[in-house]
């Protein structure tokens, strides 16, 4: 059994040839599924990866985008692995890492974002994993905390190049606690670019008394796997909740699969594992 996320999200790349070591469909899958929070664009104008971030907790594993998760899951430091699209250079050089909780969708943060996290100067080793060996950690990885009933919230992990022409701008050289702030504004002064990846996760405490925008869920009952490819249950990961839907997809052809139901089936498998 498999997301029918995956699978819808790999419906909208019509075209894509099935290759059993071409990651660019996944890519193409982290890319909608940011569209689908409104991640992109109400914070993000664009979002055009290079790379593939996976986060993996201990105890919760490897999340899928967006992945609905307790703070508690989500509390110790995860392990971080970055693989570069297919085609795409080696991960060499300094990176810059953060995580910011850009709150529910549609809430209000022109008062600044919270970060979470942020590492300047990071690595990606021979085994993809980001390392903070030579890192100059500003704040510490510390878990989502959202407070209760205020939504559904997103929290953005992404990962910058961090050219030499990088410098930290006033107030961000030394360590810094968990607290808001503009990131997007950081990291236009402090020369970080380009965003080479990026996951995110969302985590909600208690019930929601906000009002949230709904989001596009990647599942859609119009999307129509090829026929016999897949029946089974997919989430997806709205703003005030989880919807599902599950069963076989009516075949109203809106978007069509092409790809035979085994390359989709590889695929698909691929998708969910390097995810
Ligand atoms: C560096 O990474 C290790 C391994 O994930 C982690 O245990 C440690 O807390 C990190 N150090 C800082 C300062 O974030």
């Amino acid at each position: 059994m498999f997301s029918l996320s995956l699978i819808a999200s790999i419906a909208l790349v019509p075209f894509v040839a099935a290759q059993g070591t071409d990651n660019s469909v996944a890519v193409k899958a982290i890319e909608a599924h940011f569209e689908g929070a409104k991640i992109v664009p109400d914070y993000f104008k664009e979002f055009e990866p290079t790379a593939l971030l996976s986060l993996n907790f201990p105890g919760a594993g490897t999340l899928t985008p967006g992945q609905k998760v307790t703070k508690e899951q989500v509390n110790p430091n995860p392990t971080v692995t970055v693989t570069p699209a297919e085609g795409g250079s080696t991960l060499e050089g300094l990176y810059t890492i953060a995580m910011v909780d850009i709150d529910y969708v549609g809430a209000d943060i022109s008062g600044g974002v919270t970060r979470h996290w942020l590492a300047n100067g990071v690595t990606i080793g021979s085994d993809n994993t980001v390392s903070n060996a030579t890192a100059t950690t500003i704040t510490p990885y510390g878990g989502p905390w959202p407070a209760a009933g205020s939504g559904s919230h997103r929290y953005i992990v992404a990962l910058y190049q961090q050219p030499d022409s990088f410098a930290a701008p006033d107030g961000f050289t030394g360590p810094l606690e968990i607290s808001k702030m503009d990131w997007l504004k950081y990291v236009e002064d402090s020369n970080l670019g380009p965003l080479v990846a990026a996951n995110y996760i969302n985590v909600e405490e208690g019930t929601s008394t906000v009002s949230a925008v709904a989001t596009s869920a990647v599942v859609s009952s119009t999307l129509a796997p090829a026929s016999g490819t897949s029946t089974g249950t997919g989430t997806s990961t709205g703003a005030t909740g989880t919807s599902t839907s599950s069963g076989s997809q009516a075949s109203n052809g809106a978007f069509k699969l092409a790809l035979s139901p085994v390359a989709a089936l590889a695929v698909a498998g691929l998708t969910f594992a390097t995810l």
